[in-house]
């Protein structure tokens, strides 16, 4: 069992399949930012991905999540979804939905039980702006084939004052005929994608927002989920809101991040990793490692964030670029 010093139990990985992806989201994957670093021998192959997971599990970990940049342009995908689903874990996907109709048939055989889609905006022209790209209409297909297909879809939406704030209701109203689980996740602080605490619509701000226009009722919380969940009676979806920088829930944390590269990472926002990768491939017992670094996670936002939002200074966080973390 992996227990950290608050007495956390860690039984939750996610893993990044790669650093790159096919879209450009301002706030994960900004234009500046080079194409990936992790390409080639310096990220984990399907097979010590493989080795590593078999080690998690022993450990105790129930819940895997494949995440990236966006891990479905891994050639090796496929493969590496057959490997994973056969430990006794629950497999999801965090995916930007471009190419699900690619694997909607590798989803089913291998179990996935839920798929997490970032989708920003509900207009097409807003969209591609935020996302560099021109996908939107192949992504709310795919939604739309995960729903057809009875998979539980969650749609995270990252929310920015004077970006898309404005399409609150809007995605809640979506909830009303489809079974979507909606997510609105505050917008967070990482290496280069321009964040200010100005640019934080937070829960409370949201809240009031969906109060202006429907009833709602709050649903139980679920043990260590980041999500504070809510449900409009007559509704076939849900909505959530994600409170990372107004109201932090790392109390409940079971969580540990593995890079492409093979870096853990025990907070989303830690400074520090430990190069799990490279002592698998020099043979060492990578448990001892393992359990080192839960043991050392700090209790709250990687221990970086001391002062309230207002007073956060994004450019003193040391940490990767979103991209680079995975989800
Ligand atoms: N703030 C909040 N959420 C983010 N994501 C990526 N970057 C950020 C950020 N800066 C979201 C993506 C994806 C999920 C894994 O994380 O939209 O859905
Ligand atoms: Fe790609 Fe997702 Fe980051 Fe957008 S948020 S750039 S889709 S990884």
């Amino acid at each position: 069992m992996l227990k950290d010093s608050y007495g956390r139990i860690h039984d939750y990985l996610r893993i990044s399949l790669t650093d790159r992806c096919n879209l450009r989201c301002t706030y994960c994957n900004p234009v500046e930012l080079p194409r990936g670093y992790f390409a080639g021998t310096k990220r984990m192959t399907a097979d010590e991905i493989d080795k590593i997971v078999s080690i998690f599990v022993n450990s105790g970990v129930k819940k895997i999540r494949l995440t990236g940049g966006e891990p479905l342009i891994r050639k090796d995908a496929k493969e590496i979804l057959q490997r994973l689903s056969k430990y006794p874990v629950r497999l999801g996907v965090t995916t930007n939905g471009v190419f699900i109709h690619e694997f909607i048939d590798i989803f089913k055989q291998t179990g996935i039980q839920s798929v997490n889609v970032s989708l920003d905006s509900l207009m097409k022209e807003k969209n591609n702006s935020i996302t560099q790209r021109d996908e939107f209409d192949r992504v709310i297909r795919n939604i739309n084939l995960l729903l057809e297909n009875k998979f539980y879809v969650k749609v995270n939406m990252v929310v920015m004052k004077k970006v898309n704030e404005d399409e609150i209701l809007e995605f809640v109203e979506w909830t009303k005929h489809q079974p979507v689980h909606v997510r609105f996740i505050e917008f967070m602080p990482f290496s280069g994608n321009h964040w200010s605490s100005h640019k934080v619509f937070s829960h409370k701000e949201m809240m009031e927002l969906i109060s202006s226009k429907y009833d709602f009722i709050i649903l139980p919380e679920i043990k260590n989920d980041t999500a504070k969940r809510y449900f409009v009676p007559g509704h076939l979806g849900t909505f959530a809101v994600i409170s990372t920088m107004s109201e932090p829930f790392c109390s409940g944390c079971n969580r540990m991040r593995l890079t492409t590269d093979g870096k853990l990472k025990n907070c989303l926002f830690s400074k520090s990793e430990v190069d799990i990768l490279g002592a698998l491939r020099n043979g060492h017992d990578i448990v001892s490692l393992i359990k080192n670094c839960v043991a050392t996670k700090e209790e709250f936002l990687g221990g970086q964030f001391t002062s309230r939002l207002e007073g956060t200074d994004a450019s003193k966080i040391q940490n990767r670029s979103m991209i680079n973390i995975g989800g």
